[in-house]
């Protein structure tokens, strides 16, 4: 999603200077930034924001402004599987992020979150105003970062805004993640494996309508303030395998049924109405149009994504199947 961003923003701002300050973990990928790595404004510095003098030596070197904190362990399976780096990166690493940008009189801060905090909703919508129930590690450690965002405003006045979004999808995304690990399930000829009953609801948003919402956070919107991100568009699980399947022409005997994820959150469903009302933000690419175009890059750059799966992360996703079956 990072790589998103920082592209969105040297097209929409020519005169920015960009810093990508990246671990690169197993999820991030220098191939996804190949286009803008010789802009004179762009620059990649390699660190991980666990590490508390590196971040303060790229924001006190490059006289950083303002961070975008996209920098997350995200995957909900892994972190059942390995906590550990999930509470180091989304705690520590958030907390480093609010000393240097209190430290350094940054202008802003923007934390990247999940609507994964507040928990599983049966039925309405959560508001920014919900209380924070995370039910896995992934959750937990992503409430715990967000929290500490929350008392450095309230303590240091640090100025911090808090977004909380829904599912993304789009091209470029590890695939591990449902739509892009079943699309290339597909695109391989193996089943998709679905967890449960399959009617676990999740809300999705587009990787170009979730960077237009954090710019408008970036420049817009007042420190302190926490906003949802989301799009209404709640899909079943085996809706979108059935749109994914429809759209490959494969049919539903493509679909594995597999035991559930522990603690498997039912619903996610955030009102962005705040945005909306506040900013006039709203999501604009349709699903269908986004899921079509998604496929289609799958299947355009398999040199992207097979080494991927099937090289040092085969093992990964071996396990991960078995602990299914
Ligand atoms: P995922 O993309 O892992 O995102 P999150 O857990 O953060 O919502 O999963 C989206 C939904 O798809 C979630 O309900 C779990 C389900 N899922 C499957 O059914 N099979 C899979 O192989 C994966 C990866 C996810």
């Amino acid at each position: 999603m990072g790589s998103h961003f920082i592209k969105y923003i040297l097209v929409k701002y020519p005169g920015y200077k960009v810093i990508n300050f990246d671990k690169l973990t197993y999820a991030g990928n220098l191939e996804n930034l190949r286009e803008v790595e010789n802009n004179p404004q762009y620059k990649f510095v390699q660190g991980d924001i666990c590490d508390r003098e590196a971040v303060n030596k790229v924001v006190e070197e490059n006289k950083i402004d303002a961070i975008v904190n996209y920098a997350a362990e995200s995957h909900v399976d892994r972190s059942i599987m390995d906590p550990d780096v999930f509470l180091r990166t989304e705690i520590l690493g958030s907390f480093n992020l609010l000393e240097a940008t209190k430290n350094f009189n940054l202008k802003k801060m923007v934390q990247v979150s999940t609507d994964e905090v507040y928990g599983s909703i049966e039925e309405g919508s959560f508001t920014e105003d919900s209380s924070f129930s995370p039910n896995s590690p992934y959750a937990a450690a992503k409430a715990g970062g967000d929290h500490l965002c929350r008392a450095y405003f309230v303590t240091y006045k640090t100025p911090i805004v808090v977004s909380h979004s829904c599912n993304f999808y789009g091209t470029n995304q590890f695939p591990e993640k449902l739509i892009p690990f079943f699309i290339t399930n597909l695109i391989e000829g193996k089943k998709v494996p679905l967890y449960g009953d399959g009617k676990n609801v999740r809300e999705w948003i587009h990787t170009s309508d979730h960077c237009r919402a954090i710019d408008v956070l970036l420049h817009q919107a007042e420190a302190g303030n926490v906003y949802n991100i989301g799009t209404g568009k709640e899909l079943k699980n085996i809706e979108i395998t059935k749109l994914i399947l429809s759209e490959m022409e494969m049919g539903e005997e493509m679909i594995e049924p597999v035991k559930d994820r522990p603690g498997h959150d039912r619903r996610y469903s955030i009102d962005c109405s705040k945005l909306e009302n506040d900013f006039g933000w709203k999501a604009e690419k349709d699903f269908e149009t986004g899921l079509k175009e998604t496929i289609a890059w799958y299947k355009n750059n398999p040199d992207w994504w097979q080494p991927l799966k099937n090289g040092e992360h085969a093992e990964y996703f071996k396990k991960q199947y078995l602990e299914r079956k």
